[in-house]
């Protein structure tokens, strides 16, 4: 496919099709796509106003119609080139078996898998049937979205999901689950073979069921140093990648292996994924040097900066366009939306990136 130069008709589907799609296979575009993680969430008041109504948030997140809904709102305010399934990267505990509750102001608590029995008394077999509203959600998503937009499905990667089952909840140092794994690799390697196989599976009805694009969300890929980042992030990422690719070719995968510094460059270059998603901490030439030509890459507006808006938020926003438009670029955050978003602040966001270039 021929590049389309410097007009507004990139966003029309014809000739070349969707342009997340096009920037994941490798195309340089002059106006980049962009989405935003944590697009559907708490800054949005249509948001909170639905949440309100839906119970807890695993009951929303498995009511297809809900769920539905929450995915639509934050494209339908601006517009997004894609929609992001409203999930959540816990629900694969969940469904396995462990205990997770969300508890208001305080986040994830589960029942903590500490031990190669506890990793026994999870069930694979029950996965599909805990997980098929979800499916039900991209089902439904997939008949509902504009036609120029791209349906993303997502999980979280082996480690991070690891680190909410062994710790329990968000932790800050992550000890118990370091030092589970440097003290009997074996065991804990067990929990993450179990993962690998459920989150492929996982993925792979996603597509089934509609998903474009899939997004694995590797959170705390930073608290691992150079040779566990090597066991316990890349490994179980490019063995998940390689039966992905395998069983749904030329479906793109976008890793985000958030905080791992240098380690981006091993990780895009021994994992398969098609594109990265850079934290807000990763300097813009270093990636469009050792990793744009590896891979598409995704990024990497601090969230701070569209709490704050204006010229600050515009002058960072010319910079990465600046540094990252010369080649297969995604934009979007280095990390989630935050609550104390003003809406207002990502419609100017969308203009801005839309916007000829200077
Ligand atoms: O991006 C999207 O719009 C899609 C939905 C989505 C959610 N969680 C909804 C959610 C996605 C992609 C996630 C991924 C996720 N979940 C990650 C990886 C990305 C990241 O942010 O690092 C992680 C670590 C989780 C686990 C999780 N879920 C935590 C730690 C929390 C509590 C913290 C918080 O922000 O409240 C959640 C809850 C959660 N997941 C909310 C949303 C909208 C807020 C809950 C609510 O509305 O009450």
């Amino acid at each position: 496919m021929g590049k389309e130069p410097d007009t507004a008709s990139e966003h029309d589907l014809k000739p070349a099709g969707k342009l997340l799609l096009r920037a994941l296979s490798g195309e340089t575009l002059t106006t980049p796509p962009v989405w935003l993680m944590r697009q559907a969430g708490r800054y949005l008041p249509e948001y909170r106003e639905l949440r309100a109504d839906a119970g807890s948030f695993l009951d929303l997140c498995y009511t297809p119609k809900l769920a539905t809904e929450v995915t639509l709102q934050p494209i339908r305010r601006y517009g997004f080139d894609a929609a992001i399934l409203f999930a959540d990267i816990l629900l694969i505990p969940d469904a396995l078996g462990q205990d997770v509750r969300f508890v208001e102001g305080e986040g994830p608590v589960l029942e903590p898998v500490r031990s190669a029995a506890d990793v026994a008394g999870l069930d694979l077999a029950r996965l599909h049937d805990g997980l098929a509203p979800v499916y039900e959600t991209v089902a439904s998503l997939s008949r509902s979205l504009p036609e120029a937009v791209t349906l993303i499905g997502f999980a979280g990667a082996p480690w991070t999901v690891a680190t909410y089952m062994v710790e329990g909840g968000t932790s800050r140092d992550h000890a118990t689950v370091r030092r589970w794994a440097l003290s009997d690799p074996e065991g804990f390697g067990r929990l993450i073979d179990l993962l690998v196989e459920a989150t492929a599976e996982y993925l792979i009805a996603q597509v089934r069921a509609g998903a474009e694009v899939i997004q694995l969300f590797d959170t705390w890929a930073g608290a691992l140093p150079e040779t566990a980042f090597a066991r316990w992030c890349v490994a179980p990422v490019r063995a998940l990648v390689e039966r992905f690719h395998e069983a749904c070719p030329g479906i793109p995968i976008i890793g985000f292996p958030r905080g791992a510094g240098a380690g981006y460059a091993r990780y895009v270059g021994d994992t398969g994924v098609d594109g990265v998603s850079l934290d807000p901490t990763v300097p813009l030439d270093w990636a469009a040097q050792v990793l744009q030509p590896v891979a598409t890459v995704q990024g990497n507006l601090d969230p701070m900066l569209v709490v704050v808006g204006g010229e600050a938020m515009a002058a960072e926003v010319r910079r990465i366009r600046g540094a990252l438009g010369g080649g297969p670029f995604i934009f979007n955050l280095g990390h989630g939306i935050v609550p104390q978003t003003p809406p207002e602040h990502v419609a100017e966001l969308v203009r801005l990136v839309r916007a000829p270039a200077a």
